[in-house]
């Protein structure tokens, strides 16, 4: 049957995709995959490579340009619904690929806001997908929360000042897309003695980077799929 899935592959090992997405992967007859530019790729492509029939399957990119212009995306989202819906009608199984989860801070929900504005008769799904930041958590050994304590997720985008905020708040910070606002971030968790810190860099992927003391997190140099979660140290359970 004809149907739109948005598939969370998981944030880099092909051992983190649900058996769900798997059989849903193997069924359908177009891979959907987002790319930021003509010709790049697919880091989502590459998790689930092992698991594609060429002979069968077509690997459909479809381009979301990294901006933060919505004006100027509107374009290419609309392109993207329409190719999809394009096949859906056709009765074809399409299965949308997302890094991680489909639903967060992914693509694939401007994909799925279109889909449901523009062609709401055409059945859409969602497969959640292991988030990047409960990987990060599983390589570093690092609690996210436990009993009554709070968890916050920001991009490191959001601005110091939120940053600054949400560290009184919560216990634990999670902090995504932390590479453009690596340094201030060092310099806000400079301030303070009781915050523990996990860095993961391509976590479940070639050249996977897991640190926790400072010095060597400030030493590096962070790519774009990098991530930070920032604990208090009183939330830290102590060791045996
Ligand atoms: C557009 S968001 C995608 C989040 C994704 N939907 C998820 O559930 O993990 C991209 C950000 O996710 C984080 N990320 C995704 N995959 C990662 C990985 N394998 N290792 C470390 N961080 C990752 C990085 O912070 C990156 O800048």
């Amino acid at each position: 049957m004809s149907m739109l899935s948005l598939v969370g592959v998981g944030p880099g090992d092909p051992e983190l995709l649900t058996r769900k997405a798997e059989r849903i992967l193997r069924e359908a007859d177009i891979i959907a995959t987002p790319v930021t530019a003509p010709g790049e790729q697919s880091q989502a492509l590459g998790i689930i490579a092992e698991l594609l029939d060429h002979h069968r399957q077509q690997v459909l990119p479809l381009l979301f340009p990294m901006r933060s212009d919505r004006a100027a995306l509107l374009p290419h989202w609309q392109e993207a619904c329409r190719l999809v819906a394009e096949q859906v009608r056709a009765g074809k199984r399409v299965a949308f690929i997302a890094l991680g989860d489909p639903l967060f801070y992914a693509t694939s929900l401007y994909l799925l806001e279109g889909m449901r504005r523009e062609y709401p008769e055409l059945p859409l799904e969602v497969i959640p997908g292991v988030s990047s930041l409960f990987a990060a958590a599983a390589e570093g050994l690092f609690p996210l929360a436990e009993g009554a304590e709070k968890l916050l997720v920001l991009p490191a985008t959001a601005g110091e000042e939120m940053i600054r905020e949400a560290l009184l708040e919560a216990e634990t910070l999670v902090l995504l897309k932390v590479k453009p606002a690596f340094e201030a971030v060092l310099k806000l968790v400079a301030e303070r003695s009781d915050l523990a810190l996990l860095f993961a860099e391509r976590v479940g992927m070639a050249g996977q980077v897991i640190l926790t003391d400072l010095a060597d997190i400030a030493a590096h140099k962070p790519d774009y799929l990098s991530l930070m979660v920032i604990r208090r140290v009183s939330a830290v359970p102590a060791g045996p």
